[in-house]
């Protein structure tokens, strides 16, 4: 039956600044195509309004483009998947809309996705360099709106351990890199400068919070008053000092999403760890889990770097999951702003 057909889904992700759309063939990519908003950057963060704008712009290029890719014709997708929640109200209606339009028009079925659950289930995309997670496993979901360990039990049931009381990681670092002058997104020029410097060369308070929750708005407050003062006595202080700058936020931010994790790994005696997010493509980050495979006896699974950050191919595999559930939704299905991580 199933087994032996070919499953294509279409997977539409508009949930925040990336337009992205992938074609999927039983769980393996044939295309996967994502179209970031440049337009952000000068305003230094995501501007909602220009973001459902450049959606409605990039949609119908990237859709086409997907399919083009793939090599297959619209009329052979058996499904289409789009991403429900959570996410910018304005940027999902605009692939939720579309996504209803195109159902109807092909006469095949919907398929609703939780964003948290893409990051999460893009380990099972099927991928020669990638090992997929047994369950039970725990994730750390690390991206500019989450962060949040997860345990996940099966496909569909997961839970929550523990999450950020404020801030995301993600916004940690882009944060911290607007405090120096870096253009957003941050992240990823941190990380590039904090390999050429000394962790150790200033220090920063780590938050205290119980459990195994997480803050990261004091950080980003420490951070900003320790950058004015020392531009106070020093102008030239963040370009003289801007790898042992970036090395030491670094290492602070790793070293309290480590700590976390670690917890949760004693707490629940689950060792085979995944990580998930935009902020999982960080190298120390990647760096730091693979070696506790050693130290700790971890067996962990780390994302090719194109389905960490926000894709398509991500609420593909879950699209084609779901579909082999028989699990669909309808067109009043509505784009849902807030959704937690267990909501299907
Ligand atoms: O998952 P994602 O693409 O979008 C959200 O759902 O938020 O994550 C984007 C976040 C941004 O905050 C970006 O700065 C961060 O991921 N990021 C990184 C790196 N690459 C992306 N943060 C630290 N190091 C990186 N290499
Ligand atoms: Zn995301």
């Amino acid at each position: 039956m199933i087994k032996n057909k070919s499953i294509y889904i279409l997977g539409i992700e508009s949930s925040c600044d990336d337009t992205s759309a992938s074609v999927i063939c039983n769980g393996k990519i044939l295309s996967n195509v994502v179209a970031t908003q440049e337009i952000h950057a000068k305003y230094g963060g995501v501007v909602p309004e220009l973001a459902s704008r450049a959606h409605q712009q990039n949609i119908v290029p990237v859709i086409q483009q997907a399919i083009q890719q793939a090599n297959i014709d619209k009329k052979d997708l058996n499904a289409i998947a789009f991403t429900r929640g959570p996410g910018l109200m304005g940027s999902l209606l605009v692939g939720t809309s579309f996504a209803k339009s195109l159902s109807l028009a092909l006469d095949i079925p919907l398929i609703a996705v939780n964003h948290m659950q893409g990051h999460v289930l893009a380990h099972f995309i099927e991928d020669e360099s990638m090992q997929k997670p047994p369950f039970p496993f725990l994730c750390l979901t690390i991206s500019g709106g989450h962060t949040q360990i997860v345990k996940i039990t099966n496909y569909f049931t997961m839970e929550v351990l523990g999450e950020t009381l404020d801030d995301a990681v993600g916004e940690a670092y882009d944060k911290s890199a607007k405090i120096l002058g870096l253009p957003y997104p941050g992240g990823p020029l941190v990380d590039k400068y904090a390999k050429l410097g000394n962790a150790k060369a200033f220090k920063f308070t780590k938050p205290k919070v119980d459990g195994l929750n997480f803050s990261f708005s004091g950080l980003k407050t420490g951070i900003l008053y320790f950058i004015q003062k020392k531009v106070k006595e020093n102008p030239n202080f963040i370009e003289e000092n801007l790898n042992d700058i970036c090395a030491s936020i670094q290492y602070t931010i790793v070293k309290i999403l480590f700590d976390k994790l670690k917890k949760a790994v004693e707490e629940t005696e689950i060792n085979h760890i995944a990580i998930a997010g935009g902020v999982s493509a960080n190298s120390e980050i990647r760096k730091v889990l693979k070696s506790y495979e050693a130290s700790l006896g971890w067996t962990t699974y780390i994302p090719k770097f194109e389905f960490t950050t926000d894709n398509a191919g991500m609420i593909a595999i879950v699209g084609y999951l779901k579909y082999l559930e028989n699990n669909f939704s309808n067109t009043s299905t509505t784009a849902t702003a807030r959704l937690k991580v267990n909501d299907n």
